[in-house]
């Protein structure tokens, strides 16, 4: 090969313009790349378009004209289900189910690989504990624990035990690393933290997905330690190349080599792409530094190229491991995509997903419903299939069924339906102020957006006031004993560059709830969101509240399963939910302080002068429409094991999540008040009650310590079980040896 051809396998574009934009037709930055049209079309890779029959063209083209015969690969943001949506990974997180997760995954795989896909950019393994970012529906939520077991559970499923065998696709870990703390949950903005936090909190998840054999990494936007992860030696050399043995494929995000320069650690394109191939980042996504820079930086001696080499062997390794020089299309194939894509199949695992996720926050003696006289519905996602939330691939919105018509099949004519636009949430008043020059919007990255998320015409609008709505509603459910109220947030609020600071539900959202509630209506409040949202200030207007996150394309039947009580729900939250946003960040796995805030008499303790300090809904924490009970902890004499009695005291068979924690009372560094450190989900008839065992293993003792070295050290731990973060069981044990 080449050296140009070496370069071009370490750049991927998007398809559109290796054959359909000329060089000329470039706008923005992407001028600057100063392509030919003939290295244009000769990237290694494409990212962001799918279906069997353009993408066998898009490889039969390409494969004609090249010099040598090396496939393009094909990747998309595949990160909630190809065309059958799955609920947000927020939300499956929620389902304490790696298992359905994985299968859920498969069946992902066999849907985007009949579409010819070979990677997808999923799963996302940051660990999130701000609810201001919008990315943290990309995430499975706050605990490194359950976020490494989700993530190893999607590369299962979307790898199965080869990438490169039929049905399956190579799975792409994203965003290494720590992209989910970023300060004030600005997107894209500084992350800084101690190399103890990211290693406890930040990286295990990663880890358990690289562990578990994903194909590739992706890069962060953000810095560690104040370097841009994109050229950071330490993540990508010292932990994930050499401590973790990865052998993969390493590309970037979007722009994000280039994006060097505006973080000021490269002057000019030349040090960009220096600092990221000594850091061994073999695909640059979206900007052209490698094509433009390799030659010079070579000639000039400032890289080798056995550097360059050991990038593009590992590129073409990938090709192979997938089968692509034998066949180069892979599954792609259009009769197959038409009958996976979106089948009762996928379908039906898409909705155990949504009703496992669902978390119902609180029943004050009304779900599931009784038939008795007819039932209200109104609010923005009453009657509507954009349930999807952001990251929806291929998902049809239009085919998707909605929740009236769900219900309808339950309720008939017994349903009553409210108006639904006005009570949309686009109703945050317009702050958006011009840009400073330095932080003009990068035109380049418009031609991505477009690709990915059609974004609302006037997303600043302020929805003018709407009593004559929330009258109208009164009207027409005045006879309605119980109103379904859907609210929450607009899809396009959630996801990538979508930080807010208000996560209050709209006002006209509001008023409806509250009016409801006064005229002596039962309020059941169906939460549509992305992420924990603020509802402190209606929680006492509903009776009860569901948290349907996005849902997917089974989203309504979901809904409708445990509205009617057919499926008895048994989410408990990936996240915790703040009393307010000024409590943000809130999360179970704190560490005490020197002055926790246990005496509430104490003023100089850590605490709020206004709130207190724990969340309104913990880590862990769903209701059921039956109750369970969690005791009689013990642990064995030599501490290999805890158990706990659980019991369903309730009237109904139903799920729960069995939780242990632990904690570390002293060691050398500080260590949290508790860790999730194992999960069951069970089963249980109405009065059954059954032992659930943990094994305790070093591991589950371990950190790093100040000289970053795994272990454990032995001393006193608190062991609990229990079936949220906050309510536990707990014994304290003195540890000298484990197995
Ligand atoms: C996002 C990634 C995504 C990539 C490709 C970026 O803007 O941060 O998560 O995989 O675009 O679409």
């Amino acid at each position: 090969m080449t050296l140009e051809e070496k370069a071009l396998q370490m750049t991927q574009l998007m398809p559109d313009m290796l054959y359909h934009l000329a060089p000329a037709n470039l706008t923005g930055p992407l001028r600057q790349w100063h392509f030919t049209d003939e290295q244009l079309r000769c990237a290694g890779s494409v990212l962001g378009r799918s279906g069997a029959a353009y993408l066998k063209k898009l490889q039969a083209d390409y494969l004609k004209d090249a010099r040598l015969p090396i496939p393009l690969l094909f990747m998309a943001d595949v990160i909630h289900g190809y065309e059958t949506i799955l609920p947000i990974p927020l939300a499956q997180g929620c389902s304490f189910d790696p298992e359905l997760v994985a299968e859920n995954a498969a069946a992902v795989a066999e849907e985007a690989s009949a579409a010819g896909l070979h990677v997808t950019f999923s799963p996302m393994a940051d660990l999130v504990r701000d609810p201001r970012w919008g990315r943290v529906m990309e995430s499975s939520g706050e605990d490194p624990y359950l976020n490494g077991q989700m993530a190893a559970a999607t590369v299962r499923g979307y790898q199965g035990d080869d990438p490169g065998k039929k049905g399956k696709i190579a799975a792409c870990i994203k965003h290494f690393a720590a992209y989910g703390q970023p300060e004030g949950g600005r997107d894209y903005n500084t992350v800084d933290m101690s190399r103890g936090m990211l290693r406890d909190f930040y990286l295990p998840a990663y880890r358990e997905a690289v562990r578990a054999g994903a194909a590739m990494v992706m890069t962060s936007f953000n810095t560690v330690e104040r370097v841009p992860s994109t050229c950071n030696k330490l993540l990508l050399d010292r932990i994930l190349r050499k401590e973790w043995d990865f052998k993969g494929v390493v590309i970037s995000d979007y722009t994000a080599v280039e994006e060097l320069m505006n973080h000021s650690v490269a002057a000019d394109t030349l040090e960009a792409g220096e600092k990221s191939l000594h850091a061994g980042m073999d695909i640059e996504m979206m900007s052209g530094v490698y094509a433009a820079s390799l030659q010079e930086l070579l000639e000039q001696g400032r890289i080798t190229e056995e550097e360059i080499d050991t990038c593009v062997i590992r590129i073409l390794e990938l090709k192979n491991r997938l089968g692509l020089f034998e066949n180069p299309c892979k599954d792609a194939d259009e009769a197959l995509e038409g009958q996976l894509c979106g089948c009762r199949e996928h379908l039906e695992l898409a909705r155990k997903l949504a009703r496992e996720g669902m978390v119902l926050l609180k029943n004050e003696d009304v779900l599931p419903l009784s038939a008795d006289g007819p039932v209200g519905l109104a609010g923005p996602f009453a009657d509507t299939g954009g349930l999807f939330g952001e990251w929806s691939y291929m998902g049809n919105r239009e085919k998707t069924r909605t929740l009236r018509e769900a219900l309808e099949e339950e309720y008939g004519t017994g349903l009553v339906t409210a108006m639904t636009e006005p009570f949309r949430r686009d109703d945050m008043p317009s702050t958006a102020e011009e840009p400073s020059p330095e932080e003009a919007p990068d035109p380049g990255k418009n031609v991505h957006t477009e690709q990915k998320s059609p974004s609302p015409d006037a997303p600043f609008r302020r929805r003018p006031d709407v009593p004559d709505a929330v009258e109208e509603a009164l009207e027409r459910f005045r006879h309605c004993r119980v109103c379904i109220v859907t609210a929450g947030e607009p899809e396009w609020e959630t996801g990538e560059a979508a930080s807010k600071t208000d996560l209050r539900l709209g006002p006209n959202q509001e008023k409806l709830i509250r009016a409801l509630h006064d005229a002596g209506k039962k309020v059941v409040l169906l939460l549509f969101s992305g992420r924990p949202l603020d509802i402190a200030p209606i929680l006492d207007a509903a009776d009860a509240v569901l948290q349907v996150w996005f849902p997917g394309s089974a989203g309504a039947d979901a809904v409708t399963d445990i509205l009617t009580g057919k499926y008895n729900p048994s989410g408990h939250l990936s996240m915790s939910f703040p009393r307010n946003v000024g409590q943000i960040p809130v999360y179970y796995n704190c560490y005490n302080t020197g002055r926790p805030a246990l005496d509430p008499q104490s003023h100089f303790s850590s605490r709020y002068l206004d709130c207190p300090n724990s969340p309104l809904f913990p880590f862990g924490y769903g209701l059921s429409y039956t109750t369970f009970s969690c005791h009689g902890l013990k642990i064995a004499q030599d501490a290999s094991t805890a158990s706990a009695l659980v019991k369903n005291t309730g009237s109904r068979r139903g799920e729960t999540v069995v939780q242990l924690y632990i904690r570390d009372v002293s060691a050398s560094v500080v260590r949290p008040l508790k860790e999730l450190k194992g999960f069951r989900r069970i089963a249980l008839e109405a009065g059954e009650e059954t032992e659930v065992t943990f094994r305790i293993t070093a591991d589950m003792l371990s950190f790093y310590n100040e000289e970053e070295q795994w272990g454990w050290e032995p001393g006193e731990f608190d062991i609990m079980i229990g079936l949220d973060s906050q309510q536990t069981e707990g014994q304290r044990v003195s540890i000298s040896v484990i197995s």
